[in-house]
């Protein structure tokens, strides 16, 4: 191959590397509040990328509280700092502090919070794609992704006359 085809050949496979800001994006632990989005059951929105649809939260579980059954279309990372809490289809899989979760593409759960447990249950989700939540009889309730759930947030906030979140937004 020739140096000229060569140079074709990179010009073409070769990947653009974009142009990262390089700087680090932080978010401090009280820079963020909680909002309530159930009985029981409490979010902070810290990181939405709009492009790819991931949405990243801590949810706040109080003992007893419950997520009906949801459909997730796309996989979730899921870290326990606080707390345990466990799916109501596979109670013998506890989840607690350190614990990790991977919840693939396409599965549907309910999550349950021991009513016996002392303190709050927190936990770090990294959610892609869709949540779809399901109604006590099937039926469809809602259907959430990483831009309603950022302007859910955002909207809670402003009724509780806090100001506009420091979430990190990609994509808007
Ligand atoms: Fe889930």
């Amino acid at each position: 191959m020739s140096q000229q085809e060569q140079s074709a050949v990179a010009a073409v496979t070769l990947p653009k590397i974009p142009s990262w800001d390089t700087d680090t994006l932080h978010v401090g632990a009280d820079e963020l509040d909680y909002v309530t989005i159930a009985e029981g059951v409490e979010v902070k929105v810290v990181h939405v990328d709009l492009n790819q649809g991931i949405w990243i939260v801590f949810n706040r579980f109080h003992p007893g509280a419950k997520v009906p059954a949801h459909y997730h279309s796309g996989q979730v990372y899921a870290v326990t700092l606080e707390g345990r809490w466990s799916y109501k289809e596979s109670p013998e899989a506890v989840n607690e502090p350190g614990s990790y979760l991977f919840e693939p593409a396409g599965c549907t759960h309910t999550i349950e919070i021991p009513q016996d447990q002392e303190g709050p249950t927190v936990v770090w989700f990294a959610v892609h794609g869709v949540n779809v939540q399901l109604q006590d009889d099937g039926e469809l309730d809602m259907v959430v992704d990483a831009r309603t759930m950022l302007e859910g947030y955002r909207m809670l906030l402003g009724a509780m006359g806090k100001p506009a979140p420091k979430t990190l937004v990609f994509g808007e």
